[in-house]
């Protein structure tokens, strides 16, 4: 697979960016490398990443728990006191090797530690391949709230190795593809037809073609001034949703691409209500949605908190949430006001919708 250009680093594939990383390693010789990790990708992807390594620096293992509910400051804390226990330098190299959180977290972490280590995302889950690795957004939690406190700082390369799918389990695979589905629905709608025949042959191109529309928006737009927003389809509503389920002791959690895809089914549903999005498109969005992921009941009490959390979103303006809404598939309209009048048209769904995904 051809390499991509970003900003300022590469985003390569495979044994290619396992040549440039150790091409990096030596050119900037760093005084240390640590490889940032959690329990699953330490046991599953750390031991096919290592003998790929080729470098004689000190090589140390950081481990962080999985899970969303770990990407915070705390944990933060805990790798900047391993990265100074370990003495870690300015000259140190920062390898995170995991899904979403450990390329967010692992980035901010990076990026603020003796102010501004290097650091390499190999990215080991579809979500992370497609979408959080790629385009310079670093950062963690506060409370339930997604990604409040973070930096844009762009990584030294980025390595996709789809071979880390493997380790997966089919709840996370699905997750990444609500990213894809993302990218289908706002920018190629090949991609959407390519997903029906996901799998082995396709995975590849797929990947690969996402990461291409994320860095052309990155680049265009790469501090999220506008064109960028339009990345966020979904995640207005499916943040809020993320969140909620996420604060919610009664509630399993949903995973990143579980809530997005919610999101994704109600701001189609707001694109026919408010723009022009043919119902035919959104009964689309609706029925591969509904294929792709277990049902998720959120019930009429749920409402009132799911749209407290959009005050947080970080898309608003002066107390408005700014919505990226549909004209049609490949169409898009960015910082739509939705009113909360007009919010409510989301809490009555018809029954046949509750959110039956
Ligand atoms: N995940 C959305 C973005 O990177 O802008």
């Amino acid at each position: 697979m051809k390499s991509i250009k970003a900003a300022t680093y590469y985003i390569h594939f495979k044994q290619n960016g396992y040549r440039e990383l150790n091409t990096l390693i030596q050119n900037k010789n760093y005084s240390s490398i640590f490889i940032l990790v959690d329990e699953n990708t330490l046991e599953c992807c750390y031991p096919k990443f290592i003998p790929l390594l080729e470098t004689d620096k000190r090589i140390e293992i950081i481990e962080i728990e999985s899970g969303e509910i770990n990407k915070n400051l705390d944990t933060c804390s805990g790798v900047w006191n391993a990265l100074t226990e370990l003495n870690a330098d300015r000259n140190s190299l920062l390898i995170t090797l995991g899904g979403g959180v450990i390329t967010d977290l692992g980035g901010f972490v990076a990026a603020t530690y003796k102010r501004g280590i290097d650091f390499v995302n190999i990215p080991t889950t579809l979500l992370s391949m497609v979408d959080a690795s790629v385009g310079g957004k670093t950062g963690v939690d506060l409370g339930v709230l997604k990604n409040q406190i973070g930096l844009f700082v762009n990584p030294k390369t980025v390595i996709i190795d789809e071979g880390f799918l493997a380790t997966l389990e089919e709840r996370e695979s699905r997750s990444g593809v609500a990213e894809i589905i993302k990218y289908g629905l706002t920018y190629d709608t090949r991609l959407i037809d390519d997903l029906k025949t996901f799998e082995k042959s396709t995975i590849n191109k797929i990947i690969h073609r996402s990461i291409e529309i994320k860095n052309e928006i990155v680049l265009k737009d790469p501090k999220e001034q506008g064109l960028r927003k339009v990345l966020n389809f979904g995640h207005t509503l499916g943040h809020a949703i993320e969140s909620y389920f996420l604060g919610n002791n009664n509630k399993d959690n949903l995973t990143h691409g579980e809530a997005i895809a919610i999101g994704m089914v109600c701001e189609s549903y707001l694109s026919y209500k408010v723009l022009k999005l043919p119902i035919e498109k959104l009964s689309i969005v609706k029925n591969m949605i509904s294929t792709m992921y277990e049902k998720v009941t959120i019930e009429k009490d749920d409402y009132a908190a799911i749209f407290e959390l959009l005050k947080h979103d970080k898309k608003n303006n002066n107390g408005e949430v700014n919505f990226v809404l549909l004209n049609d598939f490949e169409e898009f309209k960015l910082d739509c006001k939705i009113s909360t009048k007009l919010l409510t048209v989301v809490s009555q769904l018809p029954n046949s919708y509750q959110f039956n995904i």
